[in-house]
């Protein structure tokens, strides 16, 4: 079976992905997948990067942005996604380490949108019991800028960052920009009006493989980057286990998959939405039948 995209998968083939940090990005030459296609990254004496796909003579798109380098294998827009807030002069930039995850990256950004494991899965970081119910809040597909967000969500957390002193009610902001690429907005213990910034972008290498790039634009003047980044590891290490023990690896988007319940309304409007733009690769159940 090839791990080759289907040409027919437009979203998936016009979208930017994330493909490595920039500050990993050296003159010598590193290998990678993408959609099941061999890349060849370089930095140029120059300072530009060049990507080049196999089987291709034309060097791929490429951008620098968010900490990341970004390409397509498609036709993509102008730029990757715009995240106003990374723009705030004192936010810091904490790119958290590549991450390879034996399971479809589809799933790798579903797990990201849910709250119910929060007591389960990091429990006394993220949630903890008796404190496990996901509170009503509203999930919606924002046609003008076709995307997904959820707002007023609100979930007990005993350490929100690593910078929290104490437990809070955290208030979260869920956004998916592309089917492969999604932040969260979530109350910072150390700003009463801007939240923090936790975007997953994650680079589908096969099918049922990828690799998530953790960036966060924290506003935190006191921890050390070090301790930051081990601190994100963790949590999402703790995710990794989840997700490789899911079956099938591969994201059902036939409805008569799931059971849904009030907790599921993102991941349901999640996957209505990748089925919507017949997106195929790491999902099953889609657009198969053509
Ligand atoms: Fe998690």
């Amino acid at each position: 079976m090839s791990h080759r995209v289907d040409p027919e998968d437009r979203a998936v083939l016009d979208a930017w992905h994330a493909v490595g940090f920039l500050e990993t990005t050296g003159p010598a030459a590193t290998r990678t997948r993408l959609l099941g296609v061999a890349l060849t990254i370089r930095r140029a004496a120059c300072g530009t990067i060049q990507v080049l796909a196999e089987g291709r003579d034309t060097p791929l798109p490429v951008a620098e942005r968010h900490g990341c380098l970004w390409t397509s294998l498609g036709t993509p827009p102008a730029t990757p996604l715009a995240i106003p807030e990374a723009d705030e002069p004192d936010r810091r930039l904490v790119c958290c380490g590549s991450i390879d995850v034996h399971a479809s990256g589809l799933r790798v950004v579903e797990n990201f949108l849910d709250m119910a494991h929060f007591p389960f899965v990091h429990t006394n970081i993220l949630g903890a019991e008796p404190q496990t119910e996901v509170s009503r809040y509203h999930a919606e597909w924002r046609r003008d800028v076709d995307e997904v967000w959820a707002t007023d969500c609100r979930f007990h957390q005993p350490r929100a960052a690593l910078s929290a002193a104490a437990g809070q009610d955290t208030g979260y902001i869920y956004r998916v920009a592309s089917p492969f690429v999604t932040l969260l907005y979530k109350t910072c213990p150390n700003d009463a009006l801007r939240p923090d910034v936790i975007a997953l972008f994650v680079q589908p290498t096969q099918p049922e493989r990828c690799r998530a790039h953790p960036v966060m634009f924290l506003i935190d003047d006191i921890s050390a980057q070090a301790d930051l980044i081990q601190f994100q590891q963790k949590i999402f290490l703790q995710d990794r286990i989840i997700l490789e023990n899911q079956r099938p690896r591969l994201l059902p988007l036939d409805a008569r998959a799931e059971i849904p319940t009030r907790a599921d309304s993102l991941s349901v409007a999640y996957r209505r939405w990748l089925k919507e733009k017949r997106v195929r690769y790491g999902a099953t159940g889609a657009a198969s039948g053509g």
